[in-house]
């Protein structure tokens, strides 16, 4: 007999956008979307319509777009918010749903609401109704569940589910509970409450302490039957519970779990390279699933275990999350259908020749510098080459000079175009990087303070392609920027160049959980 269904609801368009920096343009969440469509993720919670113009148009463009997987739009449980997210997915190619929530522990009702339990409760329940009249797929979420009453969440969640939601998720918002105590919270719900029957349980769990795969999972064993996640953890401070350690938890698991997952796992890699090249969110190498070492065997002992069987040391195989054995791809000889092959392996979607033309062209630079060109080196070409076509760029690199030498102080100089028309500066370092930062900054004069900068290699070898991740903060607003060449000093001004670029484009959002404006 076949388990239940286990529903993966993604939210990396909507809490993982809530990072710090992690704004996407609607261009960019498309892509993410059709990479999470591919993988049959169930359910994608595109955004958060109400927040920004660029939001409810980005929500909109992808439920227009995503034919297999439902679309879901966030909204608080207020008229503007819910008929904002029912005007963005009205065209929906396929269902789509509307997620509307409302704080229900007594620090959030008192000092961030400054609302009573009963105007609380029927608040939650005139925002169902209302979203009901735009689609018959509600989920209702009372927010900070984790540290909620358990008698006030059960009169809450009956009222909803009368009023209509269908599904009710419990958000461990700030990633406070235990994964007993989680599991514990999800069972006494649906045993106390009489039409629990008539929902899906989920699970939503912040890694504040790092336990939301954890308290995920056991709100599973107890229940839940939909849990939501985020590519590579993405999410509001430490994160979600990350979508490909629940796929693969669930599947490698199934003797302890009483459901499983109907995604398609090998395109997690893909999925995960994505995100991560688009936000610059760079994985850390440990990182379980998807970590550069979550496959690699560097002690002895290791690889002497797995050369005679592999389940020695290995309880999953690479191939399953989408990492192939046969890694090298193309060469400087290598011609332009064999590039479009390999692309089209990958699951890269080119969009017309002219983009196909300008990928090759980026390909062959590359392979000028590059002997042996790997499947990341290609991921990173394309994304860098897409996010520069999808960005609006004030700020362009036309070139750069830098030099070192024993004993002498380093220097740099640099030409931008700025609206057409071309600036230089030079400075001086302590090293390349911050001269040239410092060069780019003779120029712009933005006054950001650099929060982050990281280079890491993209494949093996000194000819790798350098990736760089650059945050910049000012007056609070927080972006990143990425760039990426084989030689790092270039690739610096380029991150560099990015963040600002997106630091200059204006950008005004609302922040789901600040609950001004309903
Ligand atoms: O963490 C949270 O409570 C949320 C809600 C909006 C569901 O993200
Ligand atoms: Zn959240």
């Amino acid at each position: 007999m076949s388990k239940e269904k286990l529903i993966i609801f993604d939210t990396t368009l909507r809490d993982g956008e809530q990072s710090p920096g992690a704004s996407m343009t609607a261009e960019e969440k498309l892509r993410i979307a059709k990479a999470l469509e591919k993988m049959k993720v169930d359910i994608i919670e595109a955004g958060f319509p109400i927040s920004s113009e660029g939001d409810f148009l980005a929500v909109q463009g992808i439920a227009r777009e995503i034919k297999d997987s439902v679309v879901c739009g966030l909204a608080r449980a207020g008229a503007l918010d819910i008929n904002r997210a029912g005007e963005a997915l009205k065209d929906a190619n396929n269902a789509s749903r509307i997620h509307t929530f409302i704080a229900t522990s007594p620090l959030h009702m008192r000092d961030k609401l400054q609302m009573t339990p009963d105007q609380v409760f029927d608040q939650a329940v005139s925002a169902v109704k209302l979203a009901r009249n735009f689609t018959d797929n509600v989920e209702f979420s009372p927010e900070d569940a984790g540290r909620s009453d358990l008698d006030f969440l059960c009169r809450v969640i009956e009222a909803v589910i009368k009023a209509g939601a269908t599904t009710i998720n419990i958000p461990d918002t700030v990633g406070y509970n235990l994964p007993q105590q989680y599991g514990e919270t999800i069972r006494q719900l649906i045993e106390r409450i009489p039409n629990s029957g008539k929902a899906i349980f989920s699970t939503h769990c912040h890694n504040d302490l790092g336990m939301a795969v954890a308290n995920s999972l056991a709100g599973v064993m107890n229940g839940a039957r939909q849990v939501e996640c985020s590519i590579n953890g993405l999410g509001e401070r430490a994160g979600n519970a990350a979508l490909e350690e629940i796929v693969m938890a669930v599947r490698t698991r199934q003797d302890m779990l009483p459901c499983d997952v109907h995604v398609d796992s090998t395109q997690i890699m893909t999925c995960s390279r994505l995100v991560s090249g688009i936000t610059g969110f760079a994985v850390q190498p440990n990182k379980a699933i998807v970590g550069a070492n979550a496959f690699a065997h560097e002690s002895g002992i290791h690889q002497d275990g797995v050369l005679k069987s592999r389940e020695t040391y290995e309880i999953m195989r690479a191939e399953d999350v989408g990492l192939s054995s046969n890694k090298l791809v193309l060469g400087k000889l290598s011609g332009r259908s064999a590039f479009k092959d390999r692309l089209e392996t990958l699951n890269i979607s080119i969009d017309s020749e002219e983009e196909l033309n300008s990928a090759f062209r980026r390909f062959k630079d590359l392979a000028d510098k590059k002997s042996e060109i790997f499947d990341e080196d290609i991921q990173a070409l394309v994304s860098n080459f897409k996010m520069e076509a999808s960005f609006a760029e004030a700020i362009k690199l036309i070139s750069i000079k830098a030099c070192s030498e024993t004993g002498e102080t380093p220097q740099a100089s640099i030409t931008l175009l700025i609206d057409d028309e071309e600036k230089s500066a030079s400075s001086e370092g302590g090293g390349l990087v911050d001269a040239t930062f410092k060069a780019i900054e003779k120029i712009i004069s933005s006054d950001a303070d650099l929060q982050i900068y990281s280079v890491s290699n993209v494949t093996k070898g000194t000819d790798s392609l350098g990736e760089v991740a650059v945050r910049l903060e000012k007056a609070g607003r927080i972006v990143n920027g990425q760039g990426s060449d084989t030689d790092i000093v270039i690739a610096s001004a380029k991150a560099y160049i990015n963040a600002l670029n997106r630091l200059l484009s204006p950008s005004k959002r609302i922040h789901p959980q600040a609950y001004e404006g309903v």
